[in-house]
């Protein structure tokens, strides 16, 4: 795989810590000139031009910036790509806002500065859905809302109820994937498959990574996922990464009973005579 020089990545990496200057001072903006049509705030725009020295070669900056982190890859291609072209024309909007608004061309930038502000709102979005994955928002949201919204309700990362509820479902569906779903999938999933490797169903896992099978059925120990997981905390290559929500013991020792007994998807539980400690339900968060 392609590596850029690590400098580029370094620069790169400013984009999630700069991006929220320009989005914060657009919006403000925006508001100041809604306000301002009001006739007891009519001077509410008078430091827009000062906003707009500061946002427009801010914004631009970022974009840049975010063209070179798009170079670690790793990330949904069609959602990167959108994500690019949409940051990639906000800053190119508000740089033909701030022309406008230096001509005195009044209506011209009040339309310029709401065409920005949408393709903001978008940019925005899909990339908070590239860093978080698309059901960030949405994750949490209250079953109504989510109803709302169309979207179905289905959380696979919350735990079921009881061990003998367990015994009953399918051990891949049952005891894997909520562990690959609430520990790995934000950077091995649809999102971003970080490492070449998506642990976001059975067939994608059972893929493995750009550096083939990440486990082996029936070997724990010979398996990626599992010896990755065993290394010290400190280590580059520990997975999940040095920062983020790591594996609890169960969770550990479920991935390592499940491989050893052959990596089973479809097999219910209860056939399968796990050791009491696969079974122990997590007491409630
Ligand atoms: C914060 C992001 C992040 C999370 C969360 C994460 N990983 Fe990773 N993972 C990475 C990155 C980045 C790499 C690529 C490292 C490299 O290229 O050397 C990787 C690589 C891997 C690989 C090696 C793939 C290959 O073929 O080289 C395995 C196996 C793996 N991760 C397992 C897991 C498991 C299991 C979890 C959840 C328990 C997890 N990861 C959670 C970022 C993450």
């Amino acid at each position: 795989m392609y590596q850029p020089p690590t400098i580029l990545l370094f620069l790169g990496r400013l984009h999630p810590l700069l991006v929220h200057l320009p989005i914060g001072m657009l919006a403000a903006l925006a508001a100041l000139e809604i306000a301002a049509s009001r006739p007891r705030f009519k001077n509410a725009g008078a430091s827009a031009g000062y906003i707009l020295v500061l946002a427009a070669p801010l914004a631009v900056v970022t974009a840049a910036c975010g063209w070179l982190l798009s170079l670690a890859g790793g990330y949904d291609e069609t959602l990167l790509a959108w994500h690019k072209w949409l940051g990639t024309a906000t800053a190119a909007a508000s740089l033909v806002t701030a022309v406008f608004f230096q001509c005195g061309k009044t209506r011209a930038y009040r339309a310029s500065l709401f065409v920005t502000v949408s393709l903001l709102l978008v940019a925005g979005h899909l990339g908070g859905s590239l860093t978080h994955g698309s059901d960030y928002l949405t994750r949490y949201a209250p079953e109504s809302v989510k109803k709302l919204l169309g979207l179905t309700a289905a959380d696979k990362t919350s735990e079921p109820v009881s061990s003998a509820e367990l015994l009953t479902r399918p051990v891949f569906a049952g005891i894997i994937e909520p562990i690959f779903l609430s520990k790995c999938v934000i950077c091995h999933g649809p999102a971003k498959s970080k490492g070449g490797l998506r642990l976001d169903s059975f067939a994608a896992a059972q893929r493995g990574g750009k550096n083939g099978e990440v486990f082996r059925p029936g070997d724990a120990a010979q398996s990626p996922l599992v010896q990755r997981a065993l290394l010290s905390a400190g280590d580059d290559d520990h997975m999940p990464p040095a920062g983020k929500p790591q594996l609890s013991r169960a969770e550990l020792a479920r991935l390592q009973w499940w491989i050893n007994a052959g990596a089973p998807v479809t097999n219910r539980l209860g056939e399968l005579r796990p050791p009491p400690e696969v079974l122990a339900v997590p007491s409630a968060r």
